[in-house]
């Protein structure tokens, strides 16, 4: 699978250890993230992992910052994209089972790198569910997108 991932100065560490944890897998994983010593805003980090998934040049996105929550504000205000915060599994997975979130945003304050990997691999290896129920509530987030409700 193609993944984008991205962080801010809050991450750098983690996200080395979750890239290298896809690629093992055989994932293609593409780092937009701010390397160690360097600082960004998640915002514009957030930004260039969205915009790849809206290109179709990645599947799914990780994005990582101090506490996940800013990096998914940001990740929900681009079209498409559904970003998903979670801090255990259960939500990891049902995220894409239920909602086809395809952004993960966790907080590399909040977890360890232990829960961040298992997290990456709920959210990884679940497929949405494609129940119709599921489409429905989606499609209801989209029309909300759109400003059709
Ligand atoms: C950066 O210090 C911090 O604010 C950021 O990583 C994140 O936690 C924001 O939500």
């Amino acid at each position: 699978m193609k993944i984008a991932i991205g962080n801010d100065h809050a991450a750098p560490e983690l996200k080395l250890a979750v890239a290298e944890h896809l690629r093992e897998k055989g994932h293609e994983v593409t780092d937009t993230g701010c390397a160690i010593g360097e600082k960004c805003d998640y915002p514009n980090a957030a930004k260039k992992v969205c915009e790849l998934i809206r290109a179709g040049e990645a599947e799914l996105g990780i994005l990582i910052c101090g506490t996940g929550v800013g990096m998914s504000l940001a990740a929900n205000k681009f079209k498409g994209i559904r970003a998903a915060c979670c801090s255990e599994v259960f939500s990891a997975r049902l995220t894409r089972e239920h909602n086809d979130a395809n952004v993960l945003c966790f907080g590399a304050r909040v977890v360890g790198e232990g829960t961040a990997l298992d997290l990456v691999d709920a959210f990884v290896d679940t497929p949405f569910s494609g129940d119709e129920r599921h489409a429905r509530r989606i499609g209801l987030i989209t029309a909300i997108e759109n400003g059709e409700l």
